[in-house]
This record gives C-alpha cells, structure tokens and sequence, in this order.
C-alpha cells in the first residue's frame, strides 16, 4: 500500500497502543530486556538511562537470539521487562511471564501489552485475553498490578477491523467489496477519531499492564547486566 494511503487509513487502534506504551514506559530505567521485541527498539525513543537489550526468536531484529520460554540470562539482572504483543504468539504465556519473574530483581517492573478483540494476525497466533483473565494471568505468575490500561471502543474497533479487511481485499483483489469497505471505512474513521473508548472493557482491542515483583529492591536500578 502506498505510503501517504496507509497513512490517510492507519487504524486508531495503533495510535492509542502506542500512547499505553509511552504512558507506562515513563519510568523505564537501568537494565531493560524487551522479550520479543522484533522492531520495538526503532518505534519508541527510550530514555538515555535504559540499557537496552533485545531478545527474540528471529535474531533479525534482536539483540540476543533466544525463547522467551527459556530465558537464556541470569536470575534478577533486569529492572524492566517488556513483553508487547507477544504472549499471544508463544504456546505457554505462564511459562514467559514466570521467566520474565526470575529475570526481574525484586521491586523490578513488566509491562505487557495482549490482545482482545483483534484478529488472528500471524502464523503462530494462540491466544487472547479478557480484561477479567488478564490480571489473573499475572497475578497467577507473582505479579503485583500496579496499573492496567484497556484501548479500545466500538468505534475504534469497527475501524481497525475495516483497516484488516481492506487489506484482505486488496490482497484477495475483491475490487467490488474493497470500494464499499472503503466508503465505510470514510465515515467510520473520522468517528473512531473521537471515540474516547479507553478503558471500555467490552469492546476492547487490547489491554495493558504495568506490573512489579513483590518485595524490596536489592540494589540500585541500572546496576545489573543481563549477560550472563
Ligand atoms: C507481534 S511481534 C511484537 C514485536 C514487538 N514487541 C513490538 O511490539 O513491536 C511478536 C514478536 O514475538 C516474537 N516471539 C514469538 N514467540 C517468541 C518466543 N517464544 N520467544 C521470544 N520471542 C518470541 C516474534 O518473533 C515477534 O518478533
């Protein structure tokens, strides 16, 4: 799709996704090991006090090749975990969240990003999560919450779901359906524009955690290495 298309038609979906990231990724600070992170690095500025490193499967975009299922680094050598669109995409979440634990240092911080309503959108895509399993699914792995946030509106749903069939039409060349979705999708877009959906759960597109692990700091943030 050409660029200044893409851009007139980006779901809002995306944009609210991405002020969650920024709003709970204020404090990000010290060692930070973003598993799963594909291209995260190159979407979001981190501040000049993260260290980051990168772990994924695909050692493309990462920095350490490696499952999120078996954490290839030391016990408590991060102050931050991220884990944004992943657990959907890996056979045992509980198995990546009870790693992400061990990784963290006590009084350290995860925010994980899952999806709702959304649809099946990779090879690998297992699993979604409600706004009632998902604080169970973290506080089941020895999180606390400290914050959760839910994006979302019927709106906001309606028109990301046109943007994933426009693309399917485009690929399936449905030239007939492509333009009527594309009418629609110009009445909804401006709408989802105004939905203020945050934090409606019934609707929601994904939901967003920032969580800590229990207990007090053992040392100062941004000390640590996660290279064993
Ligand atoms: C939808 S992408 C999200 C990428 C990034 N976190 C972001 O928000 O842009 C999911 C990523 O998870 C990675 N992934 C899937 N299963 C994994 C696993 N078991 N361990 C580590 N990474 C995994 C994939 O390779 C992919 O890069």
């Amino acid at each position: 799709m050409r660029s200044w298309v893409r851009r007139a038609l980006w779901p809002r979906q995306y944009d609210r996704s991405s002020y969650f990231n920024e709003r709970f990724l204020a404090g990000l600070d010290g060692v930070v090991l973003d598993i799963g992170c594909g291209a995260f690095r190159d979407k979001f500025a981190l501040p000049p006090t993260a260290r980051y490193y990168g772990l994924d499967l695909s050692g493309r975009a990462s920095h350490l090749r490696g499952d999120g299922q078996r954490l290839p680094i030391a016990d408590g050598c991060a102050d931050w975990v991220l884990l944004v669109a992943v657990l959907e995409h890996v056979e045992r979440p509980a198995v990546v969240l009870s790693e992400a634990r061990r990784a963290l240092r006590p009084g350290g911080y995860a925010y994980v990003a899952v999806p709702f309503l959304q649809m099946e959108h990779a090879a690998a895509d297992y699993w979604r999560w409600t706004g009632q399993s998902f604080p169970r699914l973290l506080t089941a792995a020895g999180f606390d919450i400290v914050e959760m946030g839910t994006n979302g509106g019927v709106l906001v749903l309606l028109d990301y779901l046109l943007w994933h069939a426009l693309r399917h039409m485009k690929r399936t060349q449905a030239w007939l359906v492509l333009t009527m979705l594309l009418a629609l999708k110009a009445l909804v877009q401006p709408l989802a524009r105004l939905d203020n959906g945050i934090d409606d759960p019934l609707f929601a597109t994904s939901f967003h955690a920032l969580v800590t692990v229990p207990g007090e700091a053992e040392r100062q943030s941004g000390r640590g290495s996660c290279q064993d």
